[in-house]
């Protein structure tokens, strides 16, 4: 009999459906809050992606590709400045992990806007993904990435792109720089 997913959450003690929050001291204790990304999100993550795609430092990512992946992605939120009623909220970080195989999953799509980066918002967004991972009993998580320092500060290391299952690659016809890939591929065992 399958128990009921909110009774699996509780089971496993884990909250990836709910929000984490971090603080950031050096900017008035200011309060990250991390969650599963919702429908009003995806104009904000697709902004993000292109700052970051223009300048080189991450692949693009079009508005439909945003849309048919949102369910993988955890977004990082800061409230912003202002009165009352000028409050609201800044995308700053997003992550997506999408699952590929019964024993595998990519982490992709992971930026933080800068001025908040070296925050350790990159790190908790990784995290999530991780928790994530380990909910579905996935073994091996890995990402290609232009920053391979970032991951081997997260536990991941360094791999040929050649021991990578060749089904990853599927995804990589519509890559802009097919098939030249010129990211490293990192991966963590969980
Ligand atoms: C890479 C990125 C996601 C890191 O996020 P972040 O929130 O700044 O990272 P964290 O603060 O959690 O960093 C944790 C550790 O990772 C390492 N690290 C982070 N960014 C690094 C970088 N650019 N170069 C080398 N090491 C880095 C450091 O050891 C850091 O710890 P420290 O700040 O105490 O030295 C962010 O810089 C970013 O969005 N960059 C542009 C887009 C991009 O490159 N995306 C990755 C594509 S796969």
């Amino acid at each position: 009999m399958y128990k009921s997913g909110k009774e699996r959450f509780e089971k496993a003690g884990i909250d990836i459906y709910f929000p984490s929050k971090i603080e950031i001291e050096e900017d008035n204790n200011k309060i990250v809050v991390f969650r599963k990304a919702l429908m009003c999100d995806v104009k904000s993550l697709y902004n993000l992606f292109s700052e970051y795609s223009k300048a080189g430092e991450m692949l693009p990512r079009s508005m439909i590709d945003i849309y048919v992946h949102l369910r993988d992605y955890y977004i990082a939120e800061i409230e912003t400045d202002g009165e009352k009623e000028d409050k609201g909220y800044e995308l700053v970080g997003a992550c997506a992990l999408s699952i590929v195989w019964e024993n595998l999953a990519e982490i992709r799509s992971l930026a933080v806007k800068k001025p908040y980066t070296r925050k350790k918002i990159g790190t908790e967004l990784i995290r999530k993904c991780l928790i994530e991972a380990n909910f579905f009993k996935i073994s091996k998580v890995f990402a290609l990435t232009y920053k391979p320092q970032f991951f081997i500060a997260n536990g991941f290391k360094i791999i040929e792109k050649s021991e990578l299952p060749h089904k990853i690659w599927s995804d990589c016809i519509n890559c802009v720089k097919f098939p030249d890939c010129d990211e490293t591929a990192v991966t963590i065992e969980l």
